[in-house]
């Protein structure tokens, strides 16, 4: 179709994505690599739903554009760990700051991105790095979570 495939590192596995290299992430997460997990939630970088990781950092997929993640390492929620036993997993679940479950994985990744850069952040720090939207309202509970998962 008269472009090059983007090629990226997806979960540690090099994939060729037959999309056109303006498509947002999102969708070649969801369409072509069928990593459900990442959620499209507002698509246009509000909500927060739709966070992954690229190079360890959190960044709303709906608004990466498939060019601009040649090269990269992406990890989403199935990459994360596999057997959902990250510490944030596991806090979230014992904090039952989960609801409807819609934005958890968003929540999951920036909480993630957070801790490997800053083992011990403040409430604020919390507040700042996660301003993923949740329509159950689970925050109180969220920043208990991400208070244990520091621990
Ligand atoms: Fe990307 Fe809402 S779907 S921020």
């Amino acid at each position: 179709k008269g472009f090059t495939m983007p090629r990226m590192i997806v979960n540690d596995r090099p994939v060729d994505i037959a999309m056109d290299p303006r498509t947002p992430l999102l969708w070649a997460l969801r369409d072509a690599a069928n990593l459900t997990g990442t959620k499209y939630g507002c698509g246009a970088g509000d909500c927060g739903a739709c966070t992954v990781m690229v190079d360890g950092a959190a960044l709303r997929a709906c608004l990466v554009t498939l060019s601009e993640c040649e090269g990269r390492f992406i990890t989403t929620i199935e990459g994360l760990s596999p057997d959902r036993s990250h510490p944030v997993q596991q806090a979230m679940v014992a904090e039952q700051a989960i609801q409807c479950g819609f934005c958890t994985p968003g929540i999951v990744m920036a909480a993630a991105a957070l801790l490997a850069r800053n083992a011990n952040p403040s409430d604020d720090d919390i507040r700042d790095a996660i301003p993923n939207l949740c329509r159950c309202g689970v925050q109180p509970r969220l920043l208990e979570a991400v208070r244990r998962a520091a621990r």
